[in-house]
């Protein structure tokens, strides 16, 4: 589904804006029929629904289906979900733009029934990642039957204080500091004292040079949980990524989203103390002695993005390829360094015996490819039977590149730090930018040579 939305660039960005505001979006060209659908909830009075039918009545549309839930988010509300006939799009906007304006309605727009030509949505703007808050796919404090804290009411509450914040979270804004209790800094303290002594010979000498920084400016400490806007910070004046917390798991599509702006979706919760080197899930151990510190090397942040970048866009069967491609490096990655092979991956570098035992010769190494990458299956709940090497960074990033040129997307993007946005390159105006700004760059670094002789 398209949906323009005003913009201060004018007429530009005007196609650009076309894919802005919905779930969906089908090519200019297309007008094949199909079904278009919405999710709206309403607060539960007399005749808010009928209020809410009407302006569609208004509007002459017929709605193919419609059914009713009440509102998980909110035990005031009910949800509606609606389907109408796609030949209605330009004036469901209007609709749709009456129920968030009218009746004050939460609306999610999405397309059931997805044409082969459409591209799925994607965030333009870092703003736009605030939508994610929502999409969640279960809240931070349903725990799974086998989860070490399913019994422990008090985690439980815990968990949910967490979800709360970060589902409340909007882009721009602080990230709220944390008081942690002294059993979630015990927890804590044990899992950063027993990593601290394997990174020395186990992680690569980028993780090993990050780390003393950590230390230094954000509160890396065995007594002391370091606090997400303060590493946020920190970040951003390395390598402009920031950190944004979650209330609980993304999908793939959105978790890589993220990654193309250079945001990376956190944890802010602490595994359940009963057992301190386990947890089944990401925690703010994991987060931040795994992640954080490869976040903060250029080389590292840049390939990062470029998984990102690619999964734009791309249709769900090259998500999954993508996810995959995240799980074998950033996940579960070894590197070359110079005759030694080294861990980056934060979920190797945030386990005391995976770290181990990724290096040992148990596990088959194969190099990092990501065609064959890609396919590979892997467990979720053991050891990795298989890890990939990268040679280096810099040769990861560039495989990743050719990679996400095979993806079949009907433009390429580019991400502009100034505007903090995607650039889609599919018009001359785009590419004279483009060029523009390389030429501006060519001209600093001929300067720069010229200075040097
Ligand atoms: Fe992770």
């Amino acid at each position: 589904r398209s949906k323009a939305k005003t913009s201060p660039c004018g007429n530009a960005t005007a196609k650009m804006d076309q894919r802005r505001g919905s779930m969906y979006l089908e090519e200019e060209t297309s007008n094949k029929p199909g079904v278009l659908s919405c999710i709206f909830s309403l607060k539960e009075e007399v005749g808010a629904l009928a209020k809410a039918l009407r302006l569609f009545e208004e509007k002459g549309i017929n709605l193919t289906h419609i059914e009713s839930r009440p509102s998980r988010m909110n035990k005031e509300e009910f949800e509606f979900f609606i389907s109408v006939d796609s030949t209605c799009s330009q004036v469901l906007d209007e609709v749709i733009d009456g129920l968030r304006t009218q009746i004050s309605g939460h609306v999610h727009e999405l397309s059931r029934n997805k044409q082969k030509d459409t591209v799925p949505w994607f965030p333009n703007d870092i703003q736009d990642l605030d939508r994610f808050a929502n999409q969640i796919l279960s809240y931070g404090s349903e725990l799974d039957a086998d989860h070490p804290g399913f019994t422990d009411t008090v985690y439980r509450a815990r968990r949910k204080e967490f979800a709360d914040i970060a589902y409340n979270y909007r882009h721009g804004q602080v990230i709220p500091r944390v008081e942690y209790t002294e059993a979630e800094k015990a927890t804590w303290g044990t899992v950063f004292k027993e990593l601290k002594t394997l990174y020395p010979t186990h992680a690569c000498r980028e993780h090993n040079r990050v780390f003393p920084l950590l230390e230094k400016y954000c509160g890396y400490r065995q007594d002391n949980i370091p606090q997400l806007e303060d590493i946020s910070r920190f970040l951003q004046s390395c390598t402009g990524f920031r950190l944004r917390p979650v209330a609980g798991l993304l999908s793939s599509r959105d978790f890589l989203a993220g990654l193309a702006f250079r945001v990376f979706h956190s944890t802010q919760y602490i595994r359940h103390g009963s057992r301190p080197m386990y947890t089944p899930e990401p925690d703010i151990c994991h987060e931040l002695l795994g992640h954080v510190p490869l976040f903060a090397d250029p080389s590292f942040a840049q390939f990062s993005q470029e998984i990102g970048l690619a999964s734009l866009g791309a249709p769900d069967e090259y998500i999954e390829k993508l996810a995959t491609v995240y799980w074998f490096t950033v996940e579960f990655g070894l590197c070359k360094q110079g005759s030694e092979i080294k861990a980056y991956g934060a979920g190797l570098l945030s386990s005391f015996g995976e770290l181990q035992y990724c290096l040992t010769d148990k596990p088959r190494i194969m190099p990092f490819d990501p065609e064959k990458t890609s396919m590979q299956k892997y467990p979720i709940t053991e050891f990795q039977p298989v890890y990939f090497v990268a040679d280096s960074f810099e040769d990861a990033k560039e495989k990743v590149r050719k990679f996400a040129a095979t993806i079949p997307r009907p433009f390429t993007v580019r991400y502009n730090a100034y505007t903090q946005s995607i650039e889609v390159l599919d018009n001359t105006q785009q590419l004279r930018n483009l060029a523009d700004s390389i030429s501006s760059e060519m001209g600093i670094l001929c300067n720069a040579l010229r200075k040097l002789e």
